[in-house]
């Protein structure tokens, strides 16, 4: 055993902030991390912890269940927690907070299950023009509320005639209903690509963190204007602010949008209540959520409780020290989350679902069939996608496919994902192939050939040409 200080309960309650040293315990150890905090990933929630035991927040944020995070704990170890404190913690159980979380379907593969992150198998993901919603992706921060949709009331706030409190069937029967087919993607979809040039921080997320689904409800711009919104509000207005009923002890999820989105009529930002024409499930954020179309996975907030129009952009975590691109040269020690814009629009992306890496294709066949999805952000439609099966030194053109009885959207306002499909001749003789694909939207953005100038600390916009490397039986 150490010979570390032994510390009562009360010393290490003594130390709980940055002038007096910020100090935890875990599991009998005491840590003084005052030199941690400002290097935290997860941001100043660490201060929620000062003076006590690590135990309850981590079980909140599952993240922390990884070596590495009790590696770089152990180098701040300072002593242990008298054997009698240590017992007084023990017996105050803490609940599971993810208990009343729903169930999920066994074939999500799952990135961390409290709180819950999961996406469909690749392979499957471009057989449906829409996703069901059982394996849609799942990208949760903290437990699922249950939300009682009788007493539930949406809070819209910040205008002009006051604030407006609106139940589910004022948003229902009030409000003209859209629906809007619209795709999702994490800002960490792809960040394993990431991971693998060199260490990111984050959900070690595949090429799935992307779905596509029919959203239905009101539209934000309505309830905006029955809330008082009016044109000279935007002299001053530059924001939409978006709280979830999710929350920790330091608040709730939130984010914000840009107004102009927020009113546009060609914005199509919607207040759903249906996700593929059912209630929206549970882990979609029953019983409505904030779907903002062509916008980082984000900022469409669920289980939206609050809606502010402001000046200011959420002062959320999320908002303002994560969802945030960088240099590839910032790292740790250097990243200053205030330089950089909040992640909105994302960029042109596309990925091969099929063959998966690794696999092989059959030589006899002489033909070799390629799939994958294309989708790009701000409603820039995808207007071509192409193949390389040699790396990258000559390429072909995909076939594209927009959902089946979907009318080509209007042009600026194309959410949706396209699939995409290629069947060509093997090149003769080749035992290898790497698959490489890389699509083009509206305004010829294309994606970038590799990660390595793209890599950024958190790993998000991670959108290289998506490569897979496949054997050619004989
Ligand atoms: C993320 C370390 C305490 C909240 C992280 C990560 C590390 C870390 C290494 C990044 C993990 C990854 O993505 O691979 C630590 C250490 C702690 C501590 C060493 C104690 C000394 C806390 C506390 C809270 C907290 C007390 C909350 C009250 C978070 C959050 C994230 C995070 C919200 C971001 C999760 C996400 O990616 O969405 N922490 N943490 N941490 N931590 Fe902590
Ligand atoms: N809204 C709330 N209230 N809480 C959350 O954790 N996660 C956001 C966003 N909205 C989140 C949220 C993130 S980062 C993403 S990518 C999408 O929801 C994921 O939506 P999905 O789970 O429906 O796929």
């Amino acid at each position: 055993r150490s010979a570390l200080p032994v510390f009562t309960q009360e010393e290490v309650t003594s130390h709980r902030s940055l002038e007096d040293g910020v100090w935890v315990t875990y599991r009998g150890g005491v840590y003084d991390i005052t030199e941690f905090v400002a290097v935290h990933p997860g941001g100043d929630k660490i201060l929620l912890a000062a003076g006590g035991a690590l135990e309850p927040f981590w079980s909140l944020y599952a993240v922390h269940n990884q070596e590495h995070v009790l590696e770089i704990l152990s180098e701040y170890k300072v002593g242990e927690l008298s054997a009698e404190d240590l017992k007084k913690q023990r017996s105050v159980q803490t609940a599971d907070p993810y208990s009343s979380d729903p169930v999920r379907h066994p074939g999500l593969r799952v990135n961390s299950l409290k709180p819950f992150n999961a996406e469909p198998p690749s392979e499957i993901l471009s057989d449906s023009y829409i996703t069901p919603s059982a394996i849609f992706f799942k990208r949760n921060h903290l437990p699922v509320p249950r939300v009682d949709p009788g007493s539930y009331r949406l809070q819209v706030e910040g205008l002009p005639g006051g604030a407006l409190a609106l139940t589910l069937e004022d948003l229902k029967t009030k409000f003209p209903k859209h629906t809007v087919t619209a795709t999702l993607q994490c800002a960490g979809n792809r960040r394993s690509e990431m991971n693998e040039v060199k260490q990111v921080k984050g959900l070690n997320w595949g090429i799935a963190a992307i779905s596509n689904a029919t959203w239905g409800g009101a539209k934000l711009r309505d309830v905006l204007l029955a809330a008082g919104y009016r044109p000279e509000v935007a002299t001053w207005a530059r924001h939409v602010q978006f709280e979830g009923l999710d929350r920790d002890a330091s608040g709730t999820y939130g984010a914000s949008i840009p107004i102009n989105k927020a009113v546009s009529e060609d914005g199509d930002v919607l207040l759903a209540y249906e996700m593929n024409g059912e209630d929206l499930p549970a882990d979609h954020g029953y019983p409505l959520r904030v779907v903002v179309p062509g916008t980082v996975g984000a900022r469409n907030v669920k289980w939206v409780g609050r809606i502010t129009v402001s000046a200011e952009e959420s002062g959320s975590h999320w908002q303002q020290n994560d969802y945030k691109g960088f240099s590839p040269g910032t790292d740790w020690d250097t990243v200053d989350y205030k330089s950089a814009p909040a992640i909105q629009e994302l960029p042109v992306q596309s990925a091969i679902t099929s063959p998966a890496d690794g696999a092989a294709v059959e030589g006899s066949s002489q033909e070799v069939t390629v799939r994958g999805y294309a989708w790009s952000g701000g409603g820039r439609e995808v207007v071509r996608v192409d193949v390389s099966l040699d790396g990258g030194k000559t390429w072909q053109v995909a076939r594209l496919e927009g959902g089946q009885d979907q009318a080509p959207p209007p042009p600026g306002r194309a959410w949706a994902w396209k699939l995409w499909e290629l069947q060509a001749p093997l090149p003769p003789g080749a035992q290898e192939l790497e698959i490489v694909c890389k699509a083009v939207d509206s305004s010829y953005n294309v994606q970038p050939d590799s990660v390595l100038p793209i890599w950024n600390l958190r790993g998000v916009l991670s959108n290289a040409w998506h490569r897979v490397r496949v054997k050619v039986r004989e």
